[in-house]
C-alpha cells in the first residue's frame, strides 16, 4: 500500500505539473482527492490492513493528502500569476505615447454672428420670440399690410405649400405673432431662417437668416429706433461706427428706410469692402404701421412701434470680409474653421 501511495503521489506531482489551466487543474483536485478520488479510494481500503500497519499508512496517507493539497494551491497561484502576466502584456498601454488629438468643433460663423446679435439686444431689454418657418399666408403678407396684389406674392418669388401656407419669405410674421393677443409693452428679437425663390450667387441664397426686432409701446419714435440701431451697430462693428437712414418702402411700416453703418474698414471714405461708398447696407427698418398695429389688436392711437430686419449673411460677410455667400453653405471645413 506504502508502494501505490508513493506511485498515486508521483502520479499526481506530475499530471499538476502539466496542466496549463485552473479547470484542468480542478478535475485533478477532484480524480485524487475527490470522494471518489484514488487517494480516498486507498484510504477506504485500509480496514484490510493490520493493526501495526494501519497507523504507519495512515499517518502516509495524510502526509501525501496534504502535499498534493498544498502542490495544488502552489500550482493555482503559479497559473494565476500566468495568466495575468499574460493579460499585461496583452493589454499593454503605452503611457509615453503622445495623447490623440481632440478636435472640438466650433459653432458656424452665422450661429457665432446670431449669438452676439442676441446677446446685444438681449442687452437691451429684448426678449426673443420665436414664429415659425412653415407660415400662413396672412401672417406673413395680409397681417403685415401687403395685399393680394402685392408682387412679392408672386408664385416665382416665394415658396408656397398650399396657397395659404409657405415658407416665410422674412421674419416679419413673428411681429404679427408678438402682437396678436398681447398689449403693450413688446420688446422683442426673433432670429431665424427664411426662403425666397432665389438663384443661388455670391450675394443670393434660396435659404439665409435674419433677424426681426420689434418694439411697440407708447411714445415711441424713429429716434427710438435710430437709437437702438446706433447701439447695435456700435456694439457689432466697433464704437466708431455711424448709421445712415436712407427712405425706402416696406408694407408694414411707414415711414420706413433702408440702414446703412459707415465701413468699419475705411471708417467712410471708400474702399473695396464698401465698394468706395463709404457705407454698407445692412438692413430694413420702419415705424409700424398703423394697419398692422390695430390687424393684431393693438390701438395706434395710444401706442406706437418701431421695426428692422437684419440680414444675418450680410453681416456675416461684411465683418469677416467674405466675398462669396456659397461659401458659407458649402460647409468645407478649411473654410467654416477659420472663424
Ligand atoms: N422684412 C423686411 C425684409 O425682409 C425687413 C424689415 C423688417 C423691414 C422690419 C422693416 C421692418 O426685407
Amino acid at each position: 500500500m506504502k508502494e501505490q501511495l508513493e506511485s498515486i503521489r508521483k502520479q499526481a506531482v506530475d499530471e499538476i505539473s502539466a496542466v496549463g489551466s485552473e479547470a484542468e487543474l480542478d478535475a485533478l483536485r477532484v480524480k485524487y482527492l475527490g470522494k471518489k478520488g484514488l487517494l480516498t479510494g486507498i484510504l477506504r481500503g485500509m480496514g484490510q490492513l493490520s493493526a501495526e500497519e494501519r497507523p504507519v499508512v495512515g499517518a502516509l496517507a495524510n502526509k501525501v493528502r496534504e502535499d498534493l493539497e498544498n502542490y495544488i494551491a502552489e500550482r493555482s497561484a503559479f497559473l494565476k500569476e500566468k495568466e495575468l502576466q499574460e493579460r499585461l502584456i496583452l493589454e499593454k498601454l503605452d503611457v509615453t505615447l503622445p495623447a490623440r488629438k481632440k478636435t472640438l468643433g466650433k459653432l458656424h460663423p452665422i450661429t457665432q454672428i446670431e449669438n452676439r446679435m442676441k446677446e446685444i439686444f438681449l442687452g437691451m431689454g429684448f426678449e426673443i420670440a420665436e414664429g415659425p418657418e412653415i407660415e400662413s399666408a396672412y401672417n406673413n403678407f395680409d397681417a403685415l399690410n401687403a395685399p393680394a396684389d402685392h408682387p412679392s406674392r408672386d408664385f416665382s418669388d416665394t415658396f408656397y405649400i398650399t396657397p395659404e401656407v409657405l415658407l416665410r419669405t422674412q421674419t416679419s410674421p413673428v411681429q404679427v405673432r408678438a402682437m396678436r393677443g398681447k398689449q403693450p409693452p413688446i420688446r422683442v428679437i426673433s432670429p431665424g431662417r427664411v426662403y425666397r425663390f432665389d438663384e443661388v450667387d455670391a450675394t443670393h441664397s434660396p435659404m439665409f437668416h435674419q433677424l426681426e426686432g420689434l418694439v411697440v409701446d407708447k411714445n415711441i419714435t424713429m429716434g427710438d429706433l435710430k437709437g437702438t440701431l446706433s447701439i447695435f451697430a456700435k456694439s457689432m462693428f466697433g464704437e466708431e461706427t455711424k448709421t445712415r437712414f436712407r427712405p425706402h418702402n416696406f408694407p408694414f411700416t411707414e415711414p420706413s428706410a433702408e440702414v446703412d453703418v459707415s465701413c468699419f474698414v475705411c471708417g467712410g471714405k471708400g474702399c473695396r469692402l464698401c465698394k468706395g461708398e463709404g457705407w454698407i447696407e445692412i438692413l430694413g427698418a420702419g415705424m409700424v404701421h398703423p394697419n398692422v398695429l390695430s390687424g393684431c389688436g393693438i390701438d395706434p392711437e395710444v401706442y406706437s412701434g418701431f421695426a428692422f430686419g437684419i440680414g444675418l449673411e450680410r453681416v456675416v460677410m461684411i465683418k469677416y470680409n467674405i466675398n462669396d455667400m456659397r461659401l458659407l453653405f458649402e460647409n468645407d471645413i478649411r473654410f467654416l474653421k477659420q472663424f
